[in-house]
């Protein structure tokens, strides 16, 4: 018998992966599912992308490249956030990565220990708090709500600041919700955290060129207070739907690239070099792939946002950003879990329980509208259905008493 790791044990998983195996499995006796639970792209990679990374391959590209990724591809990382932001990176403190999860791994990693505490988003990616399980530290979960649209309020994550607490991690446009943070509570965050200088942050922003309706994003790397413990999470995988080329980076404080490069040589030793070569064209290259993408996600967000309210007992607020939506379920009165399991099991439908994203997703459920209209559409006619075939709140309630 062997003996596992007690963190073993604490290692959560990210259920969008099982769902995606169960939809699989069903779609493999012949029936249909169609799937809003995985959150990706439904796109192919632009061609001038996947050409970059196929030439590289032909020119010889096959070996190690420097563990923190090929200059070439850090100077176009630190152009592009000039870019989009208007702020000056240096391309040394860029760590390229197979994808942005490994950064989060990274930063529960590196700041992460049995006496420690890390604040994160509930609900949020559901692997902040299984890394930080991991790593044997407290999790404190910051609530994100439907009355805010799902953004932070920066008093509530200042006042869960204790002297354990080592990393907050907040998320923008945020997975589950779609929720945004606004400009205010983000200054009002930075300011607060001016008193506490030794609390790292981690800002996700990998979602941070879909945003909608003129909103625009505001970068953390933004507030010079924060840079020298500041880490930017940010990749290829949404953008430039390249979910499958495991390509991420991240901007860490000067002093903790050479710790991220170290993780990442005793990790991976560095990203498939073809991979990397195609980020450059990505980044380089032009934008009207990325520019159709988000026009599509936009068109399927009104339409999935108005199909959802206008289902007998769900409400859905208009997400800001990312393509998700997380309509409140908690009127129908069925666990968030039971509501996934009958959709996909009865209806062929994937969704993904709000609880697998922190307790405070109980009552939601998390839609990823990656999908066409036609299907999107298809699909709520499907959910309409089951709904319609289930016992009202009030007769399972009755169900549910004792017998007189
Ligand atoms: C909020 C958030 N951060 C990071 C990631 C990581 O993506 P990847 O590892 O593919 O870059 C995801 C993926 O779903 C995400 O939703």
């Amino acid at each position: 018998m062997v003996t596992m790791a007690a963190g073993m044990s604490r290692l959560g998983t990210e259920s969008a992966f099982q769902v995606l195996a169960r939809a699989k499995a069903i779609e493999a006796t012949g029936r249909s599912v169609i799937n809003l639970g995985i959150g990706q792209p439904d796109f192919s990679t632009p061609p001038h992308i996947v050409e970059a990374g196929g030439k590289a391959l032909r020119d010889g590209h096959h070996g190690y490249t420097a563990a923190n990724g090929i200059p070439a591809l850090r100077e176009a990382v630190a152009a592009d956030l000039h870019r989009r932001h208007g702020v000056e990176v240096d391309p040394a403190q860029v760590v390229v990565v197979p994808g942005g999860k490994v950064t989060m791994f990274f930063a529960c990693l590196m700041f992460g220990e049995p006496g420690a505490e890390i604040l994160y988003p509930d609900p949020g990616f559901p692997i902040y708090g299984s890394a930080i399980d991991f790593s044997g530290a407290k999790g404190v979960p910051i609530p994100l709500r439907e009355k805010d649209g799902f953004a932070f309020q920066a008093e509530e994550v200042l006042s869960r600041i204790t002297p354990r607490t080592r990393l907050i991690i907040i998320n923008s446009p945020a997975n589950p919700t779609g929720g945004v943070s606004t400009k205010a509570e983000i200054d009002k965050l930075v300011a607060g955290l001016e008193a506490h200088p030794n609390v790292a942050v981690m800002s996700d922003e990998i979602y941070s060129e879909m945003l909608y309706d003129g909103r625009e994003h505001v970068s953390l790397l933004k507030y010079e207070s924060l840079r020298n413990r500041l880490i930017l999470l940010d990749g290829f995988s949404k953008t430039y739907a390249m979910t499958g080329w495991r390509l991420g980076y991240a901007v860490w404080p000067k002093d903790l690239a050479e710790p991220a490069t170290r993780l990442a040589i005793n990790d991976h030793s560095c990203v498939n070099a073809a991979s990397q070569w195609a980020g450059i064209a990505a980044l380089t290259g032009p934008r009207d792939e990325v520019n159709r993408m988000v026009a599509a996600f936009d068109q399927r967000r009104r339409v999935v946002v108005d199909e959802l309210n206008a289902l007998p007992g769900v409400r859905c607020v208009e997400p800001g950003g990312a393509f998700y939506a997380f309509p409140n379920v908690s009127a129908l009165g069925i666990p968030a879990k039971r509501i996934e399991t009958g959709l996909l099991e009865d209806a062929g439908v994937a969704t993904i329980a709000g609880t697998s994203f922190g307790a405070q997703g109980e009552g939601f459920i998390r839609i990823s509208y990656a999908n066409s209209v036609e299907n999107i559409r298809e699909a709520m006619k499907r959910i309409r259905g089951w709904l319609d075939a289930q016992p009202k709140a009030a007769e399972r309630s009755q169900l549910k008493q004792p017998a007189q």
